[in-house]
């Protein structure tokens, strides 16, 4: 028969095993640590430092600055560079004083030559890293010969539309406004639509997919499906796919949770086949990556159907760390994923109406021969076929750029006290809101 244990081994006996239990947790938490940094963690620090490098601009002016000229092959003036660029605002700068009044406006109407001199010196050729002379004849600013002149103004129209129909009515709105830079941010063609850490996430497999119909039945005739969809395709396609083509079929009713239910739904008649959790999961990482913040920024982890408000950050994290939910949600950062929904709806909309913008087809065979025929990536850009001519459309990361909210959106509160009030972006471009 043993002895019982006296009071200093059973002291002793249960330092061991205090000792050995911390040991086991620091070591296991240390190797999860240890493997999900190996994993994710170069990801996430390039992510966040290209989120913490903030875009305004003037970055635009300082690309043209320091660029080297640039002479386009078909013929126009040399656009880029130092001398380009003070050519143009000289140019600029005497057709102001012999023109005080503008001659050939037709969307930023109501404003005079001077304020259109300074809204497009740092929006308009900041934002896409051009000088004037890449849309005028610096000669004659109101002269229409250039064709990337009639594409801005187009696109002048889309931002004014954007701004009205989706920015300012997203529940909770922060008071952004998309500008020329939001999407640009310095370049004038070929921007990227996602990032690499989404490129790597995406496993190169094809897919079926089989989407919702406008009563949120999942449509399996092949013969029913747009052509795009009608043989499987790659998932990083077949993302882009839903992207372009959101819908909603039940409408956001904060009375009904069941609501607010589109194309990315998971529960609906007949249940979710593994294909499409998979083709749900990677949208829900191109969102992700786009915005850099994690699943809890627009979902409670314990509903993912519903749209309730989520809580306020903890101080000094990234949103993704949010405390659990179960707090009151704090309305700066509820609506997330209606917010994201209107975001859909918003892509969607810019797709639908892409060519109306005039924007210029592509030609480069490195780019045209290797976009299939309804689309396609070419590194990071998304290419889409319309009626054959193949264009870049925007996505969530081209605005977005691994942050909630774009740096390069602009928003006339946020200015500083002696600059408030400055027209920066017109009024015109803002779509009724403040
Ligand atoms: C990306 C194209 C683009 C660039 C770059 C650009 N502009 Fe413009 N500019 C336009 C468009 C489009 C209009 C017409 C706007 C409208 O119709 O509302 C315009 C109009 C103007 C006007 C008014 C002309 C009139 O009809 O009276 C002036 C002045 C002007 N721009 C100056 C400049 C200067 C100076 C620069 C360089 C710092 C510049 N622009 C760069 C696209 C551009
Ligand atoms: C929603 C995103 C978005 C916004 C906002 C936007 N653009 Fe664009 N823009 C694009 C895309 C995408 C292209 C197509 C480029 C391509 O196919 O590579 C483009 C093309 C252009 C082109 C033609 C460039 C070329 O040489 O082919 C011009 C000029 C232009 N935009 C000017 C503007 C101006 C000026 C504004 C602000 C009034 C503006 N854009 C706002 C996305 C945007
Ligand atoms: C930027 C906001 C955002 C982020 C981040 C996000 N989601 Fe979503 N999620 C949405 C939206 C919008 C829907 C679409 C609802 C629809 O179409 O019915 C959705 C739908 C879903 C659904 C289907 C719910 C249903 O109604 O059947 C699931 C499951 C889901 N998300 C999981 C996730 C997971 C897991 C993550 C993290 C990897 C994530 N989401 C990240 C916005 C987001
Ligand atoms: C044309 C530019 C543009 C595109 C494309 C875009 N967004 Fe946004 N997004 C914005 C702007 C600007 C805001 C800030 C609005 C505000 O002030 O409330 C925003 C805000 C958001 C927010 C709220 C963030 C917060 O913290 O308030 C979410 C979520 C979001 N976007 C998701 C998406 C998703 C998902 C996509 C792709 C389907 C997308 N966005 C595409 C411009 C864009």
């Amino acid at each position: 028969m043993q002895a019982p244990m006296r009071a200093n081994d059973r002291q002793a006996a249960l330092l061991v095993s205090v000792a050995v239990g911390i040991v086991v947790a620091v070591v296991t938490t240390a190797t999860f640590w240890w493997i999900y940094e190996l994993a994710t963690g170069p990801d996430r620090r390039a992510a966040a430092l290209a989120a913490a490098a903030p875009y305004d601009p003037s970055s635009g002016v300082r690309i043209i600055t320091a660029a080297a000229r640039n002479a386009p092959t078909d013929g126009r003036e040399p656009w880029l560079g130092q001398q380009a660029w003070l050519e143009g605002v000289q140019a600029g700068q005497a057709w102001v004083q012999q023109n005080p009044n503008t001659l050939n406006v037709q969307v930023l109407t109501g404003m005079n030559s001077a304020q259109i001199w300074g809204y497009m010196q740092q929006h308009v050729s900041g934002a896409l890293g051009v000088s004037c002379q890449y849309c005028h004849n610096v000669q004659n600013f109101a002269a229409d010969t250039i064709p990337a002149k009639i594409t801005a103004r187009n696109m002048l129209r889309m931002v004014g539309q954007l701004n009205a129909e989706y920015v300012v009515n997203l529940p909770n709105w922060k008071g952004n406004y998309v500008q020329c830079a939001t999407c640009h941010q310095g370049q004038p063609q070929n921007m990227p639509a996602v990032n690499d850490q989404f490129t790597k996430s995406v496993p190169p497999i094809n897919v079926t997919v089989n989407h919702l119909n406008e009563q949120g039945e999942e449509v399996l005739d092949p013969a029913q499906k747009p052509a795009e969809i009608r043989d499987p395709l790659a998932l990083k396609d077949a993302i882009m796919f839903y992207v372009y083509n959101y819908q909603v079929w039940r409408p956001f009713n904060q009375a009904d949770p069941e609501s607010g239910r589109g194309s990315m739904a998971l529960t609906f008649e007949g249940g979710p086949t593994q294909e499409q959790v998979n083709i749900n999961q990677t949208v829900m990482n191109y969102q992700g990556w786009s915005l850099n913040v994690g699943c809890n920024y627009c979902h409670n982890s314990r509903n993912f159907v519903a749209y309730e408000g989520i809580t306020d950050p903890k101080p000094g994290s990234s949103p993704s760390n949010n405390a659990p939910s179960g707090n009151l949600p704090n309305p700066q950062y509820a609506y997330n994923k209606l917010k994201a929904q209107q975001m859909f709806l918003m892509t969607t909309w810019l797709a639908a109406n892409w060519e109306t913008f005039a924007t210029v087809p592509k030609t480069d065979p490195a780019i045209t021969n290797n976009v299939g025929e309804f689309g396609g990536f070419v590194g990071n850009t998304y290419y889409r076929r319309i009626n054959g001519q193949v264009y870049t459309v925007p996505g969530c990361y081209t605005c977005h750029r691994g942050n909630a909210v774009p740096r390069a959106a602009i928003n006339q509160a946020e200015l500083p006290p002696g600059e408030a009030g400055i027209v920066i972006l017109p009024t015109q471009l803002r779509g009724g809101g403040r």
